[in-house]
């Protein structure tokens, strides 16, 4: 009787995979991977990422070692199927270099995922890898999700309230009817390219529309206008017949009159606490030579009545 044996057996597989990934992950020797991973070899990380070839992947593992040099991943649990091999793992490592734009905080940073992969013969042609992001993203302090220690919302109103800003009114074009409330939670993100952000609270009737909307307009408040700014922080159907408006080329619902105008391609919807951040890009932009309508203290100035200082 004859035996043939499979070249490659599971066994070799999985302590394969353990030594590669060893060698890679925690010692920084992403060469080993050419001896597990085929040439055409393609790492896949959901539909939104761009999938990786072999040298990508490396790069990658060079990358992050250089922000966590003390990276250690351990495989907590490995099973045998067939050709494929499911890996579920955990890494360590404290974030000592810029990672995610994010410079070194020093903080320990722990990610867990899956890594599913798929052998040809005795080399991976293919992974799919999923690990819990948001977990990453919140060691380096990108998102919260944590509760921190309440304090006085007095206190902290108190506080804005001693901070001055003009006031802008947020619309959208919802599906052909106009939307918009008042808003003075504007800022200036970055000027290369153009961003800007919104907070918007979730309460607001306008909410759902710069949900489903692709553009929003903000409108920077002239001093003449405090029947505007009025109209806009009221709740009602009928805002809009209250003024007089434009639609911009982007379609956003721009208010006549305004000292200031942009329309705002949106990007992210980042959720934080009450309200919504709206982020996005500038794709139109105009101003006037009109006084903005300035809000300090709960009560509304107007700045050309006051003296600018030397500087
Ligand atoms: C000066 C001023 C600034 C405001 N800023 C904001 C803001 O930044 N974000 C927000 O969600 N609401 C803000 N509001 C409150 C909304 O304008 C108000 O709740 C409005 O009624 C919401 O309208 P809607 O529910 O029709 O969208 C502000 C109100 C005023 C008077």
């Amino acid at each position: 009787m004859t035996h043939t044996l499979d070249p490659v057996v599971p066994a070799d597989r999985t302590s394969r995979i353990r030594s590669a990934w060893r060698a890679a992950w925690d010692e920084g020797r992403v060469e080993a991977l050419d001896d597990l991973l085929s040439p055409s070899y393609v790492r896949r990380r959901g539909p939104a990422a761009v999938a990786q070839d072999r040298d990508q992947f490396k790069d990658s593992i060079r990358a992050v070692r250089e922000a966590f040099p003390d990276l250690r991943t351990e495989i907590e649990d490995i099973v045998e199927d067939g050709d494929r091999i499911a890996i579920r793992w955990r890494s360590t490592g404290r974030h000592t270099g810029a990672f995610l734009g994010v410079p070194p905080t020093g903080k320990p940073v722990e990610v867990s995922g899956a890594t599913f992969t798929r052998f040809d013969g005795s080399a991976v042609t293919e992974e799919w890898v999923t690990f819990d992001s948001r977990q990453l993203l919140e060691a380096l302090g990108i998102v919260t999700t944590t509760q921190r220690a309440a304090i006085d919302p007095d206190l902290v109103r108190g506080v804005h309230r001693k901070f001055i800003t003009g006031v802008t009114v947020v619309t959208t074009d919802d599906d052909g009817t106009p939307r918009g409330l008042a808003v003075n939670a504007f800022s200036s993100i970055s000027l290369d390219p153009p961003m800007v952000l919104v907070c918007v609270q979730r309460s607001s009737a306008t909410h759902p529309a710069l949900h489903r909307a692709s553009h929003l307009g903000i409108s920077i408040l002239a001093a003449g206008q405090l029947d505007v700014a009025k109209t806009f922080a009221s709740k009602g159907e009928d805002k809009f017949a209250q003024v007089s408006w434009t639609p911009g080329a982007h379609g956003a619902p721009l208010i006549d009159g305004s000292c200031a105008q942009l329309e705002v391609e949106i990007g992210e919807r980042l959720e934080a606490g009450s309200h919504t951040v709206f982020t996005g890009r500038v794709v139109s932009a105009r101003h006037d030579d009109l006084a903005p309508l300035v809000y300090s203290g709960g009560g509304f100035f107007d700045i050309s009545h006051t003296a600018p200082l030397p500087w």
